[in-house]
């Protein structure tokens, strides 16, 4: 199994970095704390919402022909430019909507609506963006619905387990890159490549909003028929959702304005502020890139930026894990389990998925709180969660997420707090 990348970013790029987020060392009361819930929104960069504020005070309609309509025009292509790019979407369309879910149960309706009395195939820890949402077209379109069991040790989605549900009637196949409960990352490129063999007319959606922040994404060579993200998951705001949809996809009949062009999926005006923020992550990744790599070229620098943030997670994982010298790992705190990483090995995303011995889930937020670190408790009592911890045995976890902005020393600081905590849980046995 490949070894988990253990360098930090250089001191001077993580002190640069440190400035370019609101909220990161304090929160909006001034309280000092680890924000440690980026799998709920991330932490926000100030150039993203700076752009976004900006953009918003403008009155003016981009379809005119004034300097200003122009210059709202050119935020929106270039915006636009930045998502494929981000993407490596070199063909098909993009579109854009008000949430991530929105666009998956667009996409997912308009595959099931196209060819009827099939089947869907689904995993078992799919957001119920996508669950739901083919579910739902099952039912609409008289498919079978397919449910792909999870391998509780790893929580993923084995792709045999996939595999075995496809025939040549399967009309999509919905897989989420990396899950937002278990932090288990799939191998898109091999999954696509394998289920093609089986059914070359299958379409394949991927929902990539948790993946989108941490590794590199590519439509292009992963050969996905529709993929999307949440810029509020990526360092950017709330308000607005996109989706990469292949010339195939975005040719079916869907909702449209009938003037426009058959592959536009964008029903209505533009926000331009949403494209200017999104320009604005493209930058901040890019800049991160510069400083590995001297190319001029954009979609390059990209690939270096979140090869870079993914490297950095995986050493701040490492570090959690197995502590150092002066602070004892995760794994070395008695009173605390934590699942998936083990079988994941470097398959697993920057989410710590813990439980504590003597003390539920939502004690142990409470008790984070207390030590001001914003964790999450995701129980079976909410829907958001319960098929998905179903799905690997669990009934509840603490979730733990930070992002490539954090630190050796908030690690450490979230390693001593989790040792009282834990301690803590034992005395009151
Ligand atoms: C993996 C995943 N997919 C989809 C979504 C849906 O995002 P939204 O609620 O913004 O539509 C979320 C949100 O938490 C998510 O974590």
């Amino acid at each position: 199994m490949p070894e988990r990348h253990t360098e930090f970013f250089p001191e001077e790029l993580q002190n640069e970095l440190n400035d370019r987020f609101y909220y990161l060392k304090q929160d909006v009361y001034g309280v000092e704390r680890l924000f440690f819930e980026n799998a709920g929104g991330s932490l926000r960069l100030k150039a993203a919402v700076d752009a976004q504020t900006k953009y918003s005070a403008f009155p003016d309609c981009p379809e005119r022909t004034h300097n200003v309509a122009l210059d709202i025009r050119n935020v929106i292509d270039q915006g636009t430019k930045d998502i494929r790019l981000f993407l490596n979407a070199k063909d098909g369309s993009i579109a854009s909507s008000l949430t991530a879910s929105k666009l998956m149960f667009e996409i997912i309706t308009t595959i099931a609506a196209a060819k009827s009395e099939g089947n869907i195939v689904t995993t078992a820890i799919e957001h119920p963006s996508s669950f739901d949402a083919c579910q739902f077209a099952s039912e609409q379109y008289q498919h079978e619905l397919r449910v792909a069991a999870a391998d509780p040790a790893s929580g993923s989605i084995p792709l045999s387990n996939i595999l075995d549900l496809i025939d040549e009637e399967t009309v999509l196949v919905s897989v989420i890159l990396t899950s937002n409960i278990t932090g288990a990352m799939h191998d898109i490129k091999e999954y696509a490549k394998v289920i093609k063999a089986k059914n070359p007319n299958t379409l394949i959606v991927v929902d990539a909003v948790q993946g989108a922040p941490h590794g590199v994404i590519d439509v292009d060579d992963w050969k996905v028929d529709a993929l999307n993200i949440a810029p509020y998951k990526m360092f950017g705001n709330r308000g607005v959702g996109y989706a990469y949809l292949s010339d195939r996809l975005a040719s079916l009949p869907h909702h449209r304005l009938l003037a426009t062009d058959t592959d536009n999926w964008n029903v209505g005006s533009p926000t331009p502020a949403h494209f200017a923020g999104f320009t604005e992550i493209i930058h901040y990744i890019c800049q991160i890139g510069s400083y590995f790599n001297d190319s001029a070229d954009r979609r390059t620098l990209i690939v270096e930026g979140m090869t870079r943030i993914h490297k950095q997670e995986q050493a701040i994982l490492n570090r959690f894990i197995h502590g150092s010298p002066e602070v004892r790992g995760i794994k070395d705190i008695t009173g605390v389990t934590i699942h998936f990483e083990e079988a994941n090995g470097v398959n697993q995303d920057l989410i710590l998925a813990l439980t504590f011995e003597n003390m539920t889930c939502a004690e142990a937020v409470d008790e984070y709180g207390k030590h001001n670190t914003l964790v999450y408790a995701r129980e079976s009592s909410s829907h958001y969660s319960k098929r998905i911890l179903d799905a690997v045995g669990l009934d509840a976890i603490v979730r733990v997420s930070p992002i490539h902005c954090h630190t050796k020393k908030d690690v450490d600081t979230f390693l001593k707090v989790t040792q009282v905590i834990a301690s803590e849980a034992k005395i009151q046995v």
